[in-house]
């Protein structure tokens, strides 16, 4: 695979965090980045060398940047795959659209999932009213019903108890395309992020422990506290997850760990994730320098972890009462501070995160419990 080296330009579709810590660990290899965003002010739009305020699909947007770039990315799947589709006309584009397409739609990333053999939650397909009586819909309760297309954070989705609470729930969504999963009784939450180059090579982070609150990722300790079999066969299965997809780029596969150990997943994300932002402080090479890597064709990085770490989500319910004191995080000398640079703090809006580092992962996570509690008084 031909490489892109650093002074070429590099676009990224998409504004949010992840595009600008993306842009961030570009610019600190001397690439320079192109953001394409519809928002005016986003993250990632405001520390790009050019940014273009359009639409995802619109034609000339997606020329002028398909012009100007060596190759691009994607930071979110919720894009027009037939934009990524356009852009690979005129210049390299990874994750590829087919890809996107399957993360972007639960019911195609299940489907894919099952056919290839992992094991999934149990789930139904609704497509309309009539399917929550015309199958065995008692199987699936208790449940969460998911719309099928744009949710995240939690959004898009409801907890049913029975019938009566899905037909109810099914309303409220607006009837779109959904699946109902079964809920699972979870004995925890973990995440892998891993990497594949073009020429196949693979690279895989150390397994992350979520603990999520309303739907939104709160706080991922890493290494994650589960044994070091379960910890290797997640990594196996999201290997296997990436080469089923002939993926190129950086990808995250979420896991539910039930009473047993056993492992099933939950969601792919072809991108890095909230739950590898660890990586910047507490490994060789962070998920974000992995992606400028796979993208460009450079060797991958190393991506052991030197520091135990634990990472706190800063959402916008903090700013209730004005800017937190970050002096809180600041005076602690193993606490990093990140924070995405958005103008308007919103109830379960991610604003930023902090990550503590610490060579036993018990004392990061009591020290970042510490710090947290602190802020939010
Ligand atoms: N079937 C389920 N059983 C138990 N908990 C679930 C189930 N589905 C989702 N959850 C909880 O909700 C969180 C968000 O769900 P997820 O499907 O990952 O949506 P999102 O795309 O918003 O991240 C999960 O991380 C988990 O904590
Ligand atoms: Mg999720």
């Amino acid at each position: 695979m031909m490489r892109i080296m650093p002074g070429a330009m590099l676009g990224v579709v998409g504004g949010g965090q992840l595009g600008r810590m993306f842009a961030q660990a570009a610019q600190q290899m001397g690439y320079l980045v192109t953001v394409l965003d519809p928002a005016v002010d986003s993250p990632a739009g405001r520390i790009a060398n050019d940014f273009i305020c359009e639409d995802y699909a619109d034609q000339a947007a997606l020329e002028k940047l398909g012009s100007q770039c060596a190759a691009i990315t994607t930071e979110f799947e919720n894009i027009p795959a037939d934009s990524l589709r356009k852009l690979a006309h005129s210049c390299r584009v990874s994750p590829d659209a087919d890809s996107i397409a399957i993360a972007q739609n639960r019911i195609l990333e299940k489907q894919f999932l099952v056919n290839s053999g992992f094991a999934v939650v149990s789930f139904a397909i609704i497509e309309q009213h009539e399917d929550i009586f015309t199958q065995d819909i008692a199987h699936f309760l208790p449940g969460i019903v998911k719309v099928s297309q744009f949710g995240y954070d939690g959004k898009g989705q409801k907890s049913v108890a029975d019938q009566a609470q899905l037909i109810a729930a099914y309303a409220q969504l607006g009837h779109p395309v959904c699946v109902l999963e079964k809920f699972m009784p979870l004995k925890c939450e973990i995440s892998v992020v891993v990497a594949r180059g073009g020429d196949g090579d693979i690279s895989i982070f150390p397994v992350s422990e979520n603990q999520h609150v309303n739907g939104i990722l709160d706080i991922s300790i890493v290494p994650a506290r589960i044994p070091q079999q379960l910890a290797q066969q997640a990594q196996t299965i999201a290997c296997q997850v990436v080469e089923r997809l002939n993926y190129q780029g950086v990808l995250c596969v979420e896991f539910f760990v039930l009473k047993d150990n056993e492992l099933l997943i939950n969601e792919i994300a072809p991108r890095p994730h909230n739950s590898g932002h660890f990586s910047i402080n507490a490994c060789i090479t962070s998920q974000f320098e992995q992606q400028v890597r796979t993208l460009c064709g450079l060797p991958l990085g190393e991506t052991a972890q030197h520091s135990a770490a634990v990472m706190v989500n800063l959402l916008g319910d903090l700013w209730q009462h004005g800017e937190p004191n970050w002096n809180l995080v600041l005076r602690h000398p193993a606490a990093k501070l990140h924070l995405y640079g958005k103008a308007e703090a919103r109830p379960g809006r991610k604003m930023g995160h902090f990550t503590v580092l610490n060579a036993s992962v018990d004392v990061a996570l009591q020290q970042a419990i510490h710090i947290k509690k602190q802020l939010e008084h």
